[in-house]
């Protein structure tokens, strides 16, 4: 790819209520806009990132043995009224009519969804378990939309179901996920937390969250320092409410006498949740009464369970996480591409000509890149617009090509080394490594 041939419109002016660090690079660096509180477009490089993020969570899924479909967006507000969630949803569901008066929703979630394409089309245990997902638009009429695409009104999320015929099925399924989430994170290059979560009404212990650690996120949450314990504060008694309200600098600092179950040493951190893992057991099944028959003939209801990843709001998650005040620091797997290729100065011809062999022999190798072969833009402002998109390296061709040597910076450490043009591939290879 080259910057001529791609729309990224970086820009100075955004609005005074993108204070996160995510919010203020996403728009900066051009990956998305927004046309109304809550309402992000996606533009070229924000896509990508999007992609990328949709098809490693795609690959996992798959490999987990889910099936992907797609449900219609748009939901008869007929389903909601037979689950009886309309109370619960409240106004984060938007309702409209169409033009025979007929009432709609545009889908928060999936459960009546996913309950009625099942229901009457699997009738036998013999069909089970299954597992269906999709990645989907989702619309939520937030109270408080902010933050960007971390707490948007329009939003892609993966939600998946599984429908099983016993509580020892279900959690197979359950534990299966839980294993696929952490693939997938660990896929991205994300530090998280896997914590108990609050089951709220519908009870039961079956509830994980998985929380990108980041001084920015929402929600506190409590880890162990030697074992893998993790709790969602809203599942401890006897935690100060105002915890949530504390700065995660003086959370650090907070002494918490209680001991993990391990001995270990407990802290608080600040997390931001991109998954959600439930089991739901017989709760829509129930509702909208889907039922198989057993092995012994008997009509039996679905043993459920609910698995939701917030896609796009990982793009901004992986931003909080990774960055400095200079831009954003991009995973190797998340990235729009993996090498920027400056052609220091745009005008000349030798430089432009060793930056397209530089982007070939990448390409070949399956390395994306893109080459900065803007002429009019100076050196320094093309170096400022790597650091605010943050791919993960650059590759300078300047003057020292006249002794087959081209300059490779680190966007995490902004260290700079010198290569031979010739050894290009190795080197960068062997970055990608450590
Ligand atoms: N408004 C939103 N914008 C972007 N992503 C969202 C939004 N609401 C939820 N998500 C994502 O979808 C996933 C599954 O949805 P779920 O219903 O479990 O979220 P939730 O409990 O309402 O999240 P939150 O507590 O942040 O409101 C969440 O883990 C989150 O990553
Ligand atoms: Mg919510
Ligand atoms: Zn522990």
């Amino acid at each position: 790819m080259r910057y001529t041939n791609i729309f990224i419109p970086t820009t100075k002016e955004i609005p005074s209520d993108a204070v996160l660090p995510s919010h203020k690079y996403l728009l900066k660096a051009g990956f998305v806009c927004s046309t109304g509180s809550g309402l992000y477009d996606y533009l070229p490089l924000g896509k990508i990132v999007l992609d990328n993020i949709k098809n490693i969570v795609k690959n996992n899924m798959d490999k987990a043995k889910a099936n992907e479909i797609s449900l219609s967006f748009v939901t008869p507000l007929k389903l909601w009224e037979q689950s009886g969630r309309i109370e619960d949803m409240g106004q984060e569901m938007l309702k409209f009519k169409d033009r025979h008066q007929n009432n709609f929703v545009l889908s928060p979630t999936n459960e009546e969804a996913v309950v009625t394409v099942v229901k009457n089309r699997i009738k036998s245990y013999k069909h089970l378990p299954v597992n269906l997902y999709q990645i989907n638009t989702k619309f939520r009429d937030e109270v408080r939309p902010r933050f960007g695409i971390l707490r948007a009104r329009e939003f892609l999320m993966k939600d998946a179901y599984s429908f099983s015929d016993s509580q020892e099925c279900l959690q197979q399924q359950f534990d299966i996920m839980e294993t696929t989430y952490k693939n997938i994170l660990n896929e991205m290059g994300l530090k998280y937390k896997v914590v108990k979560a609050d089951s709220g009404a519908i009870g039961g212990d079956g509830s994980l969250e998985f929380h990108i650690v980041a001084n920015s996120g929402e929600d506190t949450i409590v880890v162990c320092m030697d074992c893998e314990f993790g709790a969602n504060i809203e599942t401890m008694e006897d935690i100060d409410d105002k915890l949530n309200e504390t700065p995660y600098n003086e959370l650090e600092n907070i002494n918490i006498q209680q001991k993990c179950s391990c001995g270990g040493k407990l802290v608080f951190k600040k997390g931001i949740e991109v998954g959600h893992i439930f089991q739901l057991k017989d709760k829509y099944s129930k509702a909208l009464d889907a039922t198989f028959l057993d092995s012994n003939g008997k009509q039996q209801h679905f043993m459920m369970g609910c698995y939701g990843m917030g896609i796009s709001r990982i793009i901004a998650a992986a931003v909080e996480q990774n960055h400095d005040d200079k831009g954003a620091i991009w995973p190797l797997n998340l990235t729009p591409y993996k090498v920027c290729i400056i052609v220091s100065n745009g005008k000349d011809n030798t430089q432009q000509k060793v930056a397209t062999d530089i982007s070939n022999t990448l390409e070949k190798a399956g390395i994306s890149n893109i080459i900065d072969d803007r002429v009019k833009e100076r050196f320094g402002f093309k170096m400022a617009d790597f650091e605010l998109i943050g791919y993960p390296y650059a590759i300078v061709v300047g003057k020292n090509i006249a002794d087959g040597k081209v300059e490779i910076v680190d966007r995490k450490t902004l260290e700079k080394s010198i290569c031979d043009i010739d050894k290009i591939l190795e080197t960068v290879l062997s970055n990608f490594n450590t």
